[in-house]
């Protein structure tokens, strides 16, 4: 009978069996199923494993914190994050293309991951050719989108790191291979993992970067945390986290409009408010969020957010209009 104890101990068992006593690396996104993966490898192995969790500067308000601290308080985990928001915003510099970002910050992740993988084989020393595994969060779904594949990650260091390999060769471990997305949450709460993490929405893998349109700057990430964090605190309030799918918050960096804003008349930005319901992302519906919800979200985010003067709701069903806008 499937329960979700049964599915922990069979993983734990299964992983224990495939990894012996070998070591093993997993990246932590910040999402459900990289962090049940880990969770559960961690669970099995200890400190064989070791999670690397790249902060590109371009996550939102909390979201590494919860990484380094909740999650890692949650499971004992060893954890190595590597700081690149400097790296990744010079590479955006000057960038407003959406997809040329998104070539950008996933190549920079590549190659930051891999140097971090490559030193930590380095500081193992002489064990550090037992570092043979790679941990991932795929799920029953993407298995069957991908044709059923398995076996080895052939991952080539662009970064060569003083003395080491070109081609470090990993083999995958991928505990949630059988599992939906709704069962992975339940494995992740089995394991004690905080609802944060657990009930987290969607969020893309090149974070902020393409929540706002025109070029990526500092300052530009910064207010947009703030206005987001503003979003997320008041749907969380009023109750909606689970009725929405996800609801990406856009600041449109190149647009400007007038208004007036205490003493006077003001030239700032709009923030869009993109929140949706959905099944599969393939297709959205604009959610119907409360009137007052969006007046309080409004309300706070003008008057707390710097250089925003506008507040604007996107009410387009998908397709015509993807969820993100870029
Ligand atoms: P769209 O905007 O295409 O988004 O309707 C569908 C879903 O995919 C997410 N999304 C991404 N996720 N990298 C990701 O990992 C990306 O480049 C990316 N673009 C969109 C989006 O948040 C939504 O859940």
């Amino acid at each position: 009978t499937w329960t979700t104890t049964n599915v922990v101990e069979e993983s734990v068992a299964a992983i224990r069996e495939q990894v012996g006593t070998k070591r093993a690396i997993c990246g932590l996104s910040g999402g459900v199923d990289s962090a049940v993966a880990a969770a559960l490898v961690q669970k099995a192995i200890g400190d064989q494993l070791t999670c690397v969790y790249v902060d590109h500067g371009l996550m939102r308000k909390g979201e590494s914190e919860q990484v380094e601290k909740d999650f890692v308080a949650a499971t004992g985990v060893q954890l190595k994050v590597v700081e690149a928001e400097e790296r990744f915003l010079t590479a955006l510099a000057g960038v407003s293309d959406p997809e040329e970002k998104r070539k950008i910050i996933g190549r920079e992740f590549i190659r930051v991951f891999e140097q971090a993988q490559a030193e930590l084989v380095a500081e193992a020393g002489a064990a550090g050719e037992d570092v043979e595994f790679l941990v991932q969060g795929t799920l029953y779904p993407d298995v069957v989108e991908s044709g059923g594949g398995t076996g080895t990650a052939n991952i080539k260091s662009h970064h060569n790191v003083g003395g080491l390999p070109d081609d470090i060769e990993f083999q995958l471990v991928e505990p949630l291979r059988r599992l939906f997305k709704d069962e992975v949450r339940m494995v992740g709460q089995e394991l004690g993992l905080p609802d944060e993490i657990v009930h987290r929405q969607p969020f893309p893998g090149p974070g902020l970067g393409i929540r706002i349109v025109g070029e990526v700057t500092k300052e530009r990430l910064d207010l947009l945390r703030e206005a987001d964090a503003i979003a997320r605190e008041e749907l969380t309030a009023a109750g909606l986290d689970r009725d929405i799918w996800q609801c990406p918050v856009v600041l449109l960096a190149d647009v400007r409009s007038v208004g007036v804003q205490g003493d006077g008349r003001t030239y700032g930005h709009p923030i869009v408010l993109r929140p949706v319901s959905s099944e599969d992302a393939m297709t959205a519906d604009w959610s119907r969020l409360p009137y007052d919800v969006l007046s309080r979200i409004s309300t706070r985010i003008t008057n707390e957010v710097d250089q925003v003067n506008r507040v604007v709701l996107d009410i387009t069903s998908k397709p015509p209009g993807t969820i993100e806008w870029e």
